[in-house]
């Protein structure tokens, strides 16, 4: 007999996306529960039970077992480099984490880089031998080098409107990134069956460029 999958869903932008996926792959995930203020949806008939959770947070859940896998941006476990297997590149939410700097931005001596990526930042930069002061911002981190507190930000770009809408350019770009499914260590092995079940129903849907199982898995 199966046992119920829990999963953390992160509420926002990817969730619509991430709704999608499963729905095409036959899981009847709601669409619009995102916009609600429900926390917890539990879906009896496909035995899973999805954990609606702030994107940042979804690595957390799914390393202390709380939730058994998850769906997050590769962005947020570059930063956040949580002990959880990533298990397939989903293609979704498809963006790119880049240098963004004003038109006139010039080296200076005094660096400051404004981000909500401040260990992917700063690995960046000591990488490349730059001296730079990370400055971590929660939210619209356009607004730093608009108003002097950064000279340049390390940010994700999708349409390209926000930095177009502020006068910024995209100076170098780090990573394309996408959504991942993730899992828990212990998980994977009691679950494995369930797992299983739901990265072939979504293999099945993923984009055919992306549907390459991560090699990251150690036995
Ligand atoms: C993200 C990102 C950029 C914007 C890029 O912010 O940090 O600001 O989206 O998207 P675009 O290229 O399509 O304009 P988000 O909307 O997640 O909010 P935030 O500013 O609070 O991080």
């Amino acid at each position: 007999m199966s046992q119920i999958l829990k999963v953390a869903m992160p509420k926002g932008r990817i969730y619509k996306k991430a709704a999608q996926l499963f729905l095409q792959a036959g899981i009847p995930i709601p669409t619009d529960v995102d916009e609600s203020r429900k926390l917890i949806v539990e879906l009896p008939e496909a035995k899973m039970e999805f954990i609606l959770a702030k994107p940042v947070d979804v690595p957390i859940y799914v390393e202390h077992g709380v939730a058994d896998i998850g769906i997050v941006g590769k962005d947020v476990l570059m930063e956040e480099n949580r002990d959880v297997y990533e298990l397939l590149d989903l293609g979704i939410a498809r963006c790119r984490m880049s240098v963004i700097a004003l038109p006139d931005w010039q080296p200076g001596i005094q660096q400051r880089v404004a981000t909500k990526y401040p260990n992917v930042a700063s690995q960046y930069f000591r990488e490349r031998g730059q001296q730079v002061e990370v400055i971590k911002l929660n939210g619209s981190i356009e607004l730093a080098p608009m108003i002097g507190l950064a000279d340049r930000i390390v940010d994700m770009v999708e349409t390209g409107q926000t930095l177009r809408e502020n006068g910024l350019v995209e100076m170098e770009e780090l990573f394309g990134i996408t959504s991942r499914l993730i899992a828990n260590r212990v998980s994977y092995r009691m679950k494995s069956e369930e797992i299983q079940q739901l990265c072939d129903q979504l293999q099945k849907v993923i984009q055919p460029s992306v549907a390459n199982e991560i090699q990251e898995i150690q036995s």
